[in-house]
């Protein structure tokens, strides 16, 4: 129908971005399908929805130059080719009308920038000025223009680059990693809302301590979670040293993302050791202790959410609450090592969610009654 379309109305138009993407990494059907026309997106839309059944209403974005439209669970959104450019302190771009190859030289990365014809003169032709195939064959990302300059059009970018690597199991081309480390202070013109999509990005991904790891190495992570990279680094004196608790949280992180898929046990996981830094100490006598720092953590998790333009509801409750949980051993049974409770937890809990919050308020389970005063306390 959108061919049909665009061929009525005499416009070229293709489909671009993330649907072309993951149609050629056959990774099931992207939900979200992006179409660029070289002319007005906008008209475009109004002619697919004129001749789709049911014609569903256009949601037009004057100021953007951009309409959508939904079908079945499809969202189609339709831009006019475009040109962009930015000025160094503002995300705000200039945009003028441009060429498919301007609009694609604009995109973040080259597998980002694949684009499919859907005229019917040449249906299906694949345009892909920046190897974009190769890079999808080799697992590459890589921005199409000079890294430095794409990474300043839109420095959210830097973690994009990061969360495709981290969701596609891709690496960073050098250049376009090295660009990361080099504008990582950018990221702070960015809002806090799209940096904790990326983060919820990563975090749902199979394997998140590919993208923790990334983050840390770029040194984007101190301008983001300080309080991880807080718990890096191994200290020893008198011959007695601690486990870096940065590392061993990916480790827990990677852990628990085997079992479950729950975003929130996720961060309850990335969260559960951050109480550690402000509480470290080395007593003469009993070594490292780490006192107390499940409650310090529980209020950090606050801080650290409110911070981040997190909301601050029940989720926000539920991951203190893990953290205030994760070092005790009497959760859920009385033999099970210390720093293992969430992860029990989540054994326990499975998928549900609910079942653990009723865990989280369950009574404690020890026999001893000393303890249980303690805990309950
Ligand atoms: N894009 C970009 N720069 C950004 C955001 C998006 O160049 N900062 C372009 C890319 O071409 C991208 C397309 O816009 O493919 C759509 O963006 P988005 O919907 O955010 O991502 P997808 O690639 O569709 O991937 P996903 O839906 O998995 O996030």
């Amino acid at each position: 129908i959108v061919s049909q379309a665009a061929d009525e109305l005499g416009v070229d138009c293709y489909v671009i971005g993330g649907f072309v993407r993951d149609y050629l990494l056959e990774r099931g059907t992207h939900k979200d399908i992006d179409i660029v026309a070289i002319g007005s997106g906008i008209e475009l839309a109004k002619k697919v929805a004129s001749l789709l059944k049911g014609k569903p209403k256009v949601s037009v974005f004057k100021n953007f130059g951009t309409a959508m439209l939904r079908h079945d669970d499809i969202e189609l959104e339709f831009v006019g080719a475009r040109k962009e450019s930015y000025h160094r302190d503002s995300r705000k771009p200039v945009v003028e009308d441009g060429t498919l190859s301007d609009d694609q030289n604009r995109r973040d990365f080259t597998i980002n920038a694949l684009a499919i014809s859907l005229n019917s003169s040449n249906y299906g032709e694949l345009l892909d000025p920046f190897d974009g195939v190769s890079d999808l064959d080799n697992k590459i990302i890589r921005t199409p223009l000079e890294p430095g300059i794409t990474y300043s059009d839109d420095p959210l970018r830097m973690m994009r680059a990061i969360r495709f690597a981290t969701q596609l199991n891709f690496t960073i081309e050098e250049a376009s990693l090295q660009a990361i480390t080099d504008n990582k202070d950018r990221i702070t013109i960015i809002s806090k809302e799209r940096i904790v999509d990326e983060l919820n990005k990563i975090l749902e991904s199979s394997v998140p301590s590919l993208g923790f790891s990334l983050l840390h190495k770029t040194g984007l992570l101190p301008y983001i979670l300080p309080e991880l990279v807080a718990l890096q680094g191994i200290e020893e004196i008198e011959g007695q040293r601690h486990k870096d608790n940065f590392w061993h949280t990916l480790e827990v992180v990677d852990n628990i993302s085997e079992t479950t898929d729950n975003l929130w046990l996720r961060w309850a996981a990335l969260l559960h050791d951050i109480g550690k830094a402000p509480t470290k100490k080395f007593h003469k006598k009993i070594g490292w202790t780490f006192h107390g720092h499940e409650f310090v953590g529980s209020k950090m998790v606050y801080k650290l959410f409110k911070r981040l333009r997190m909301p601050l509801n029940d989720k926000m409750k539920f991951v203190q609450k893990m953290v205030l949980m994760s070092s005790r051993p009497i959760v859920l049974s009385e033999d099970y090592a210390t720093d293992s409770a969430v992860r029990r937890l989540v054994f326990d809990a499975g998928e549900n969610v609910e079942d653990l919050m009723t865990l989280c308020e369950a009574d404690i389970t020890t026999k001893n009654p000393k303890k249980q005063r303690k805990y309950k306390n």
